[in-house]
């Protein structure tokens, strides 16, 4: 890679690239170590792969999502903001009402390139995290579907480090690289969120961090989205289109799996889990049992109940609430208070605190009733099909890390449990390792003729792009 390469043309963007020489000098320096990246730890032995991807080539709705093949290493990772709109003012904290900057604003440098650094990190991560799985895929689709979202969450690196190179200079390049260093799960260079370091080790776990963690960034983006630094809420309200195919990727692939589980059931006119495994679909309490785990480690990302950063974050106008501007209220939550639940005398009790500080424990809250939604329409399989079985999602103090209530032990249902009762409820609980090795053994191989999918999920309702189910989503040359 040469600096007489045109990075203006080669990355597609709404930024004027080719314009800014530090910028591009910058990007000159960065992009092929992403590309050594996306080589060493992007999907295994993908490289020669036409895959059927979309691709952002501009904001507008005819150009965001561009179909054809396209080996990944060629991806056009571009740099795209939302439009801006004329007069924006920042909407909440106390330079609410104020004209939105352009520029970082000296006193907020550091708290923007923490939020800007922590949320940049978790792209790669999950790319990392899910390396492996193409080797063992249920289908052409669901192939096509992991290397659409992985390129998809190489492409919100890039944003992010679009804004380190563009607005934070020396130290923005420096985190741009270190990006590039950290690796999900290492050791001595782990990624920076927990949720982020843990293993997805098969596709009800991909399935699952899709939906639930891939989620979270839908929640961490829609409140960066109502940023006062009006170049990183443009970017996340563009990222965010993205995110809703990886959510409906989650969705739909636990659902799939949901409703083949119970249509074998029913059809078999089986209930024991033993009895559902030997026919080579998931048993209803693994699902359970993943479920509880990824929402669990998913919550410890949305951080302390009370947090005196996410309460600086939101009164300098950095990072706002979910939907902020549409909520109705002051906007600066000078009285509110806020129901952020704890453990007392031995209960869970509600526990009141200034909504102020409470701003992790309202995104997260919202984020809550999202997901049971979702649990809702996965449990309207298992009903269908005449079972009995329904998936719940476990209190929110169960198996926590962070926050109030990672010092106790909280049962599913809420009641706050001695040692012993968590060593032997937890195994019930959450995956075993006779769990994984059983899920494993279903994924031992890919399923790659068009049309067919593995045993243990059901086919979707339709194609993507409106192609047919048969369709060849990629070909491997
Ligand atoms: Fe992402
Ligand atoms: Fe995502």
């Amino acid at each position: 890679m040469t600096g007489s390469v045109n990075y203006g043309d080669r990355i597609p963007n709404n930024v004027d690239l080719g314009r800014d020489r530090v910028l591009q000098r910058a990007l000159e320096h960065w992009q092929p170590q992403y590309i050594g990246w996306w080589y060493d730890m992007g999907p295994a032995e993908s490289r020669g792969y036409d895959v059927y991807l979309r691709t952002a080539i501009s904001v507008e709705p005819e150009g965001w999502a561009v179909f054809d093949y396209v080996k990944m290493p060629d991806y056009r990772w571009g740099i795209f903001l939302a439009p801006p709109e004329a007069d924006r003012a920042i909407n909440f904290g106390v330079n609410k009402g104020r004209q939105v900057w352009s520029e970082v604003p000296g006193e907020y440098r550091s708290p923007l390139r923490r939020l800007i650094v922590t949320q940049g990190d978790t792209e790669p991560a999950s790319v990392e995290q899910q390396r492996m799985l193409g080797m063992s895929c249920p289908s052409l689709y669901d192939l096509r579907n992991i290397y659409q979202v992985n390129v998809e969450e190489g492409r919100h690196l890039w944003a992010m480090v679009y804004l380190l190179h563009r607005y934070f200079g020396r130290d923005g390049r420096e985190e741009a690289e270190a990006l590039l260093e950290r690796r999900s799960g290492d050791e001595d260079n782990p990624r920076i969120l927990g949720a982020f370091n843990e293993p997805t080790p098969d596709w009800l776990a991909f399935y699952m961090f899709t939906f639930f963690t891939d989620r979270d960034g839908k929640f961490q983006l829609a409140s960066l989205a109502e940023s006062g630094f009006d170049p990183l809420a443009r970017t996340c309200r563009f990222m965010l289109t993205e995110e809703a195919h990886h959510m409906f990727v989650g969705e739909t692939g636990v659902g799939r799996i949901v409703q083949r589980t119970a249509d074998v059931m029913a059809e078999h006119k089986i209930e024991n889990p033993d009895q559902v495994r030997d026919l080579g679909v998931i048993d209803l309490p693994t699902i359970q049992r993943y479920l509880n785990f990824h929402y669990s480690v998913t919550l410890d990302l949305f951080g302390s109940e009370v947090s005196s950063n996410a309460a600086t974050f939101f009164t300098n106008g950095l990072k706002g609430r979910y939907h902020e501007t549409a909520i109705q209220d002051d906007h600066v939550l000078a009285e509110a208070m806020y129901d952020v639940g704890d453990v007392a005398g031995g209960n869970v009790a509600s526990k009141d605190v200034p909504a102020l500080s409470a701003l992790n424990a309202r995104l997260r809250d919202d984020y809550i009733g999202e997901v049971q939604a979702g649990v809702d329409r996965w449990n309207r399989h298992i009903e269908h099909a005449g079972l009995p079985y329904r998936l719940t999602l476990p209190h929110k103090g169960f198996h926590r890390a962070i926050g109030y209530f990672a010092d106790h032990h909280i049962s599913p249902e809420g009641r706050v449990l001695t040692d012993d009762e968590w060593e032997r409820g937890s195994r019930a609980w959450l995956p075993s390792e006779r769990d994984y090795a059983f899920v494993q053994s279903l994924m031992s191989g890919r399923v790659v003729e068009p049309g067919k999918f593995a045993n243990w999920i059901a086919p979707p309702r339709t194609g993507i792009n409106r192609q047919p189910l048969d369709f060849q989503y990629v070909r491997f040359n």
